[in-house]
């Protein structure tokens, strides 16, 4: 969407995947104090985005929604002024239908421009809107009276739509909004997170500035993946130019979860320029290579045809004429992985210099060819390679 938003992909926090509905404006504030508190902010996680759940069940006789008043007391400009005291955005969430996926409060459908005012005069720089209870008709007449709404109220808004990927919203999304959802709801386990990394990767080529596909916010730090496991789902999601926006609970993190969410070389990587996306370039039994394609002009991609569900080949680009890599091993024994130059379109004679964005080591051996690293089960390495000379 052409508001001057999500030039990279957003990051920040939401309170869904850890809280639910069970949200108020005390635990907001706090996770907003945390942002800061943990550096977390410093590193671009900027967004603290509210839920459902947030209103009263009917709007006002004027037809406004409420806030909470049991939860969110103060109303949610108050929130929105004390979290941009912080230096950081508000987010807030609706529904493009008549009630919202928790059937607790009412959607925006049929009060868009309402709502879009409402939510700018509170001081609201993010919606991600749902696509519960609506009235059959098509997201794509449905989600652009927010557009037009939102491009109305005064205020620029991060636009987020959560159509789950039913209607390939990558497909329509990039006038619409500046991100859009390309799976259902993730869960906290091996299978979902991966399963919706492969799901948002066949999208790859619609992501650009402005325009992002979403694979679902992060699970770090929710306790149903092993740290391995969560190293791949923050390296996919950042290879992959998702939204980077923490689940947890950021007030109450050991450091292995903070370890990885402050990793600013895998930042740098999702919050490159190019914003191209990572696609699969190689996939052999549970050995898979996933890689960015370094600064060349044009985005190149292959798609090798395949059989079964784990074989595939993935591909993107990095600014400055450099190769994010991510070897991945999602199966349930050790591999010995091997990026090929030809898979991750390098010139067979090319030497690179290759960074461990995990070890942070820029290995001392150069590579020709071909790069190979021995992989435990659910584990990856993400390299950032450069040409040299
Ligand atoms: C469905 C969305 O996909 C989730 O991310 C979350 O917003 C819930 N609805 C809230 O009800």
């Amino acid at each position: 969407l052409t508001n001057g938003l999500g030039m990279t992909p957003p990051m920040g926090w939401n309170s869904w995947n850890h809280f639910g509905c069970n949200i108020d404006e005390k635990m907001i504030r706090e996770t907003a104090d945390a942002l800061v508190s943990t550096g977390l902010s410093k590193l671009g996680y900027e967004y603290v985005n509210i839920d459902d759940c947030w209103a009263e069940i009917s709007r006002d006789d004027k037809g406004n929604l409420v806030p909470n008043k049991s939860t969110f007391p103060s109303g949610i400009k108050a929130v929105a002024d004390y979290v941009h005291r912080k230096g950081l955005k508000l987010g807030i969430y609706s529904d493009a239908g008549y009630f919202t996926c928790s059937k607790k409060m009412p959607g925006s459908l049929g009060h868009e421009e309402q709502d879009a005012k409402a939510f700018a005069s509170w001081g609201i720089d993010y919606l991600k809107y749902d696509n519960c209870n609506n009235d059959g008709s098509k997201p794509t007449v449905r989600y652009p009276v927010m557009t037009r709404a939102l491009m109305k109220a005064g205020r620029p808004v991060f636009f987020s739509l959560c159509e789950w990927g039913d209607m390939h919203p990558a497909e329509w999304g990039a006038p619409v909004g500046n991100s859009w959802r390309t799976t259902n709801d993730i869960a906290d386990n091996w299978e979902s997170m991966i399963s919706r990394a492969d799901q948002n990767e066949v999208y790859a080529e619609y992501a650009r500035p402005g325009g992002w596909n979403d694979p679902d916010m992060l699970e770090v730090g929710n306790g149903g993946m092993t740290k391995d496991e969560y190293i791949v789902h923050f390296s996919l999601w950042a290879i992959s130019k998702a939204p980077l926006l923490l689940g947890c609970d950021i007030r109450n993190m050991t450091k292995e979860t903070l370890d990885i969410i402050t990793n600013k070389e895998v930042i740098a990587v999702n919050q490159d320029p190019y914003g191209f996306q990572a696609k699969k370039v190689r996939m052999e039994g549970d050995q898979e290579v996933t890689k960015a394609l370094g600064a060349i002009l044009s985005k190149c991609m292959w798609i090798v045809e395949s059989t079964t569900k784990t074989r595939y080949i993935w591909a993107a680009s990095l600014s400055g004429y450099r190769l994010a890599v991510v070897l991945l091993n999602r199966g349930p024994v050790r591999y010995s992985a091997t990026a090929l130059w030809d898979d991750i379109g390098l010139d067979p004679k090319t030497v690179v210099e290759a960074r461990d964005l995990w070890e942070h080591k820029t290995l001392r051996t150069q590579f020709v060819g071909n790069l190979t690293a021995t992989l435990s089960p659910h584990s990856c390495k993400l390299y950032v390679l450069k040409p040299i000379g």
